[in-house]
């Protein structure tokens, strides 16, 4: 059986959009589902005892640097057990939420996430998937506006997950016929992706 690691990010809850599409669409996979809800349980931002922590090789490091570190682990195994990452996030000011970028940078682990070669990083995580459920209040796909979905391509490639589908709920905030347009839309195009 297939694992999905689902990491919500919208501050909307039920009545978020992204949080709606992501749901539905993992309700109907067979899968073991391992859920983050990130503006409920959020992970918290580095600060530069937890960086220092990251970089002291775990047998020299004080109790304290492993507790730093040991929510970051865990994180990171969530991820390396999952076999398709489903991420739902809503365009905040024209990008991720921040408690999706606190997750990032608690998942970007150098020499377990990635690594620098002699050629540059190279992403450790493989043979996985990605699905983006993104939704906004206006149209800003391909716009040369949109720094949430190039950056979060970006970063999960550089972390070596470069399958990855984005599904765009966009306009909701532009009236009721196109929001439920976008929904509409984003149902379709989510209902032919597998886990
Ligand atoms: C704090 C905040 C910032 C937002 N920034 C943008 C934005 O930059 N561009 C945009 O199109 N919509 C923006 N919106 C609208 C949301 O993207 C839109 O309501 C979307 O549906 C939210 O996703 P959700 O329904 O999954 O919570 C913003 C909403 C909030 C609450």
């Amino acid at each position: 059986m297939k694992t999905i690691l689902a990491i919500y990010s919208s501050v909307s809850g039920d009545n978020s959009v992204s949080n709606q599409l992501a749901r539905q669409w993992i309700g109907q996979q067979d899968a073991r589902v391992i859920e983050r809800d990130l503006a409920t349980d959020p992970v918290p931002h580095l600060d530069g005892a937890t960086v220092g922590a990251f970089f002291t090789p775990a047998d020299q490091r004080s109790d304290d640097q492993t507790d730093r570190v040991a929510l970051s682990d865990t994180l990171v195994e969530e991820l390396q057990s999952a076999d398709t990452l489903v991420i739902s996030a809503p365009m905040y000011n024209f990008n991720i939420p921040s408690s999706l970028k606190a997750w990032f940078d608690q998942v970007a682990r150098a020499g377990v996430t990635f690594r620098y070669t002699e050629n540059g990083p190279q992403g450790l995580l493989s043979g996985k998937k990605a699905i983006v459920v993104t939704s906004r209040g206006g149209m800003y796909k391909d716009s040369g506006f949109d720094f949430q979905v190039p950056f979060i391509k970006q970063f999960l490639g550089f972390i070596g997950i470069t399958d990855v589908e984005v599904i765009y709920a966009e306009g909701v905030a532009m009236g009721d016929e196109a929001r439920a347009a976008a929904v509409n839309d984003a149902e379709k195009t989510l209902e032919a992706l597998s886990a």
